[in-house]
């Protein structure tokens, strides 16, 4: 198949459709790769690494569109790409398609085949194109809030670690699931005191394995979550509801009794917030203050390391890339999982959730691909 990888344009998006690895991954397999001038620069990958890699460059957006039978991205096609898309081509990327009616419109109008990686699933019941985004996110919460806990960032000039004889921060990370451990295992090294609450008491069994009484686990509630608030330093939030928005575990009344000048980070802001007082920021204006409290809730948080995070997604979609790549559309009807990822289909909606939400007609994936 002939797979097309055009440069990102949504504004601050610097990650990649497919790395040179993943390139090669193609071309190995037989695959003709078109790569747009300069789609890996903010990798710091350059068009000769593409060539070596096995890909053809071109010049424009429009030539990768027009030439390509599968496109290959990161964020939702802009107004200007999904003009560019046509019936029958298969489109691979982040749709988020529900909150979204004109990108939607956009996709039915064109007659693709959209494969939004959000809703691909696993035999575990996870969403694995979402994990390493949860990954990076978890990690980079506890160095955002290290940075926000230093005075001339505003903070309160506190070592997230502390020293010999002067005690660690003290981080409450709400939600114990992809963004959470992984939040817990930086602040733990780092030597911060870990607490982690999450309603899941499989999740907090798992959790207590994992750090050893290295990090504190707490049943999540009402009660627990004030106690454990009012005493920190550091609170992230990383719950998730599926298909619902963030629960919110933090309201503004509670601002006023923590420690003055400690850090929320809220990561589920993507999901509306767990903090009543949250409102999306971007990396360049990452935090705010309510209440004295320093709020960082920046809504793309793996695009401040568009390198990691590229490398993390391309080993995460590669197998599914390659299995379109493969055997077109027939590969969603092999693998039931790669079929959930199914959102749009030849001008038919094929994901309930997204329909739903926009009050479309849907029909079923299985149904769309003839099954
Ligand atoms: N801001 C960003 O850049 C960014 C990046 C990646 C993920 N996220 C978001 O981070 C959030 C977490 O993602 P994840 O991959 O870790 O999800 P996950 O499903 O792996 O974990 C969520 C956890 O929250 C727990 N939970 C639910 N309600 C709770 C409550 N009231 N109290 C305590 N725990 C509760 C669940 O039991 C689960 O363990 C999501 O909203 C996701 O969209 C944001």
């Amino acid at each position: 198949m002939r797979v097309g990888v055009p440069r990102e344009v949504k504004v601050q998006e610097h990650r990649v459709g497919l790395t040179p690895m993943a390139v090669r991954e193609y071309a190995h397999a037989g695959h003709e790769v078109i790569v747009q001038a300069g789609a890996g620069t903010g990798i710091g990958a350059d068009d000769a690494a593409y060539v070596a890699a096995g890909a053809r460059i071109v010049a424009t957006a429009a030539e990768v569109f027009a030439a390509a039978e599968m496109i290959v991205k990161v964020k939702e096609p802009q107004a200007a790409e999904w003009k560019m898309l046509r019936e029958g081509q298969l489109l691979f990327t982040y749709l988020h398609l529900a909150p979204d009616p004109e990108q939607t419109r956009g996709l039915i109008e064109s007659g693709c085949i959209a494969v939004a990686y959000e809703t691909v699933t696993d035999e575990r019941g996870g969403l694995p194109l979402l994990a390493p985004m949860s990954e990076v996110a978890g990690r980079l919460a506890i160095e955002a809030a290290a940075f926000a806990l230093r005075k001339p960032a505003g903070g309160k000039g506190l070592l997230i670690g502390g020293v010999p004889g002067v005690p660690p921060a003290r981080v409450v990370v709400v939600g114990g699931g992809v963004v959470g451990t992984h939040a817990a295992r930086m602040a733990v090294g780092l030597g911060a005191e870990v607490t982690i609450l999450d309603r899941s008491l499989p999740r907090l069994r798992q959790l207590d394995e994992l750090f050893q009484g290295r990090a504190r686990t707490r049943f999540s509630s009402v009660a627990t979550i004030e106690e454990e608030v009012l005493g920190a330093d550091v609170v992230v939030g990383a719950v998730l509801v599926p298909g619902a928005s963030a629960p919110r575990v933090v309201s503004r009344a509670m601002l006023g009794a923590m420690r003055p000048k400690s850090v929320l980070v809220d990561v589920a802001i993507d999901q509306g917030g767990c903090f009543e007082t949250s409102r999306a920021t971007t990396h360049d204006a990452p935090t705010f203050e309510v209440d004295g409290i320093i709020h960082y809730c920046v809504a793309n948080m793996p695009g401040a390391v568009p390198q990691t995070s590229s490398h993390a997604l391309n080993h995460a979609t590669l197998p599914f890339g390659l299995a379109l790549a493969g055997r077109g559309e027939r590969a969603m009807v092999d693998d039931p999982h790669l079929r959930r990822g199914l959102n749009i289909h030849r001008g038919r909606v094929t994901c309930a959730p997204v329909a739903q939400a926009l009050g479309l007609p849907a029909i079923a994936a299985e149904a769309a691909l003839g099954m």
